[in-house]
C-alpha cells in the first residue's frame, strides 16, 4: 500500500532493527569520546545563514547547498550544515573559553546539506565529531587523530587510509593561492567549467575538484610543502613521528586542502580503500583562526568530523542479540491489574518482558514467544504458571517471590 506522504528527497528513516546498531555505533562512540574525557555538546538546528557563509565560506559548496530562509520575522535563517561552526560560536556565547582553556567536546548530530542524493550522500545525515580548544601543541594534533582512528576500530572498520598534509598559516595560504592561480592560468583550458570559475574565486578548491578532467592537471600542481616555514616543517615531521609510533599509518597527501575555508596547518582524511565516490568517511584539521574571526579571544582549535551513515555501511559491527527474558500472556482482561503488577515488577528487576496487548491464542503465543527467542513464558489466568521454554521445564507461581525463585533458579 502506498502511504499518502512520502520522505523528502535525500533524507532516510532510520527503522528498527537498525536503530538498534546506531545505539550501540552511538554508545562505542559516546564511550570512546567520554574515554578521552571529551564532554558532549548539543547546539540547535537551526543557526543563522550568516554563522556558515562568513566561517565556512561563502564559496563552498557547503554554503552553497544549505537549506536556507528567511523566516517570518525576516531572520535570515539555515538547517546546520556542519557542526564547527555552532560549536564554536556556543564556545565564545557560553563563557567556555574563561572557565575550561583546554576545552575538548564531542557532538553526535543531524546536518543538512542540499547535495544531490547518492549512496553515502544524504541531505540529512549525521556526524559524529570532536573539537579541542586552547592548545597549539603537535600532541594535540596526534590525539585528534588517535580519536578517528581509535573509533574506526572499535567500529571493525578496518580498511582504512589516513591522507594527511600540513596547509600553514593563513600567510602562506595566500602566497599558495597566487601559485595555484598562475599554474592553473597556465592551464585553463583543459580544465572543467566548474573549475574555471573557481580559478578567480577560490583557487585552492580546485585541489578538491571531482571532476576527471581536472585530476590530471591537480596531479603536477605546485605543493603547499614547499613554501612551509621551517618551524611548520618540523611539526609536521614530529606529528608524523607520533603517528608512526602508533603504528598508524598514512599517506602524506600534499594536495589535501579540504572543502572549507577555515583550515590551517594540519588537515587530514580518513577514506576507505574502495574509490566509491562517497569514499570519505572522516575530516578535519586545525582552524587556530576561527575562534578570534567569530569574536572569541584567540584560540588554536583542531577538530574532526566523521559520516556515522558512511561508518555504518562500512563497518562489520555486529547487533548484540537482544533476546526477551519473559513473554507474558494474560487474555482476560479481569487479570490485568495482577499481570501489571508482575509485570512493574519485572521491570524494575531489570528482566526485559513482551507483553502480547493482541491476546492471540495460547497456542499462537508459544509459537511467537519462540520466534521472538523468548527464555520465559508466563501465563496469567485464573491461576500463574511459568515455563522455560528451552527446557519445558514450568511451574505454578502464586506471587512474584516465587516467579523469581523460578528464574534466579533456572
Ligand atoms: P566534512 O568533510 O564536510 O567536514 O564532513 C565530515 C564527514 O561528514 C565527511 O567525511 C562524510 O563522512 C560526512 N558527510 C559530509 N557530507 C555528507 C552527506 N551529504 N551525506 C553523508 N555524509 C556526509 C566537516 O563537516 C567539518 N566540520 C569537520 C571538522 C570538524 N573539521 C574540524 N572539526
Amino acid at each position: 500500500m502506498k502511504s499518502k506522504y512520502q520522505k523528502i528527497k535525500g533524507t532516510f528513516d532510520i527503522l528498527p532493527p537498525d536503530t538498534q546498531l546506531w545505539k550501540e555505533v552511538e554508545n562505542i562512540l559516546h564511550g570512546i569520546s567520554e574515554q578521552f574525557s571529551y564532554e558532549e555538546i548539543r547546539t540547535p538546528a537551526l543557526e543563522s545563514i550568516n554563522l556558515f557563509q562568513q566561517n565556512v565560506g561563502y564559496e563552498t559548496d557547503v554554503s552553497k547547498e544549505m537549506f536556507a530562509w528567511e523566516d517570518q520575522s525576516n531572520q535570515q535563517v539555515a538547517l546546520k550544515p556542519e557542526m564547527t561552526a555552532p560549536v564554536v560560536r556556543a564556545y565564545i556565547e557560553s563563557g567556555f573559553f574563561r572557565s575550561n582553556p583546554l576545552c575538548r567536546l564531542y557532538y553526535i548530530d543531524s546536518l543538512f546539506r542540499r547535495e544531490k542524493p547518492q549512496k553515502g550522500r544524504q541531505r540529512q545525515f549525521n556526524q559524529f565529531g570532536v573539537e579541542a580548544f586552547g592548545s597549539s601543541s603537535i600532541e594535540q594534533d596526534v590525539e585528534v587523530i588517535l580519536i578517528a582512528k581509535t573509533c574506526l576500530k572499535a567500529l571493525s572498520i578496518n580498511e582504512t587510509i589516513l591522507h594527511i598534509n600540513n596547509i600553514g598559516s593563513p600567510e602562506t595560504r595566500i602566497k599558495y593561492e597566487q601559485l595555484l592561480k598562475k599554474y592553473f592560468s597556465q592551464n585553463i583550458k583543459a580544465l572543467s567549467g566548474l573549475s574555471q570559475k573557481r580559478l578567480d574565486s577560490n583557487p585552492i578548491r580546485i585541489l578538491d575538484s571531482k571532476e576527471k578532467e581536472d585530476k590530471l592537471i591537480i596531479q603536477n600542481a605546485p605543493i603547499i610543502k614547499e613554501l612551509l616555514t621551517a618551524k611548520e616543517v618540523e611539526n609536521f615531521n614530529t606529528l608524523l613521528a607520533n603517528l608512526d609510533a602508533l603504528n598508524i599509518q598514512y599517506v602524506e597527501s600534499p594536495h589535501l586542502v579540504r572543502g572549507l575555508d577555515y583550515y590551517n596547518g594540519t588537515t587530514f582524511e580518513i577514506t576507505t580503500e574502495s574509490d566509491k565516490s562517497q569514499n570519505a568517511l572522516c575530516g578535519g584539521g586545525r582552524y587556530d583562526f576561527l575562534v578570534e574571526q567569530m569574536g572569541g579571544p584567540s584560540t588554536p582549535a583542531i577538530g574532526f568530523a566523521a559520516g556515522i551513515e558512511r561508518m555504518i555501511i562500512e563497518s562489520k559491527h555486529q547487533i548484540k542479540k537482544n533476546a526477551i527474558d519473559i513473554y507474558i500472556s494474560c487474555n482476560e482482561s479481569i487479570n490485568s491489574p495482577k499481570c501489571f503488577a508482575l509485570v512493574h515488577n519485572l521491570i524494575e528487576n531489570d528482566y526485559k518482558i513482551f507483553f502480547d496487548t493482541n491476546k492471540k491464542n495460547p497456542k499462537n503465543q508459544i509459537k511467537d514467544a519462540l520466534k521472538r527467542n523468548a527464555s520465559f513464558i508466563l501465563m496469567i489466568d485464573q491461576d500463574m504458571t511459568i515455563k522455560n521454554i528451552k527446557s519445558n521445564e514450568e511451574s505454578a507461581v502464586s506471587d512474584f517471590q516465587q516467579l523469581l525463585n523460578f528464574l534466579t533458579l533456572q
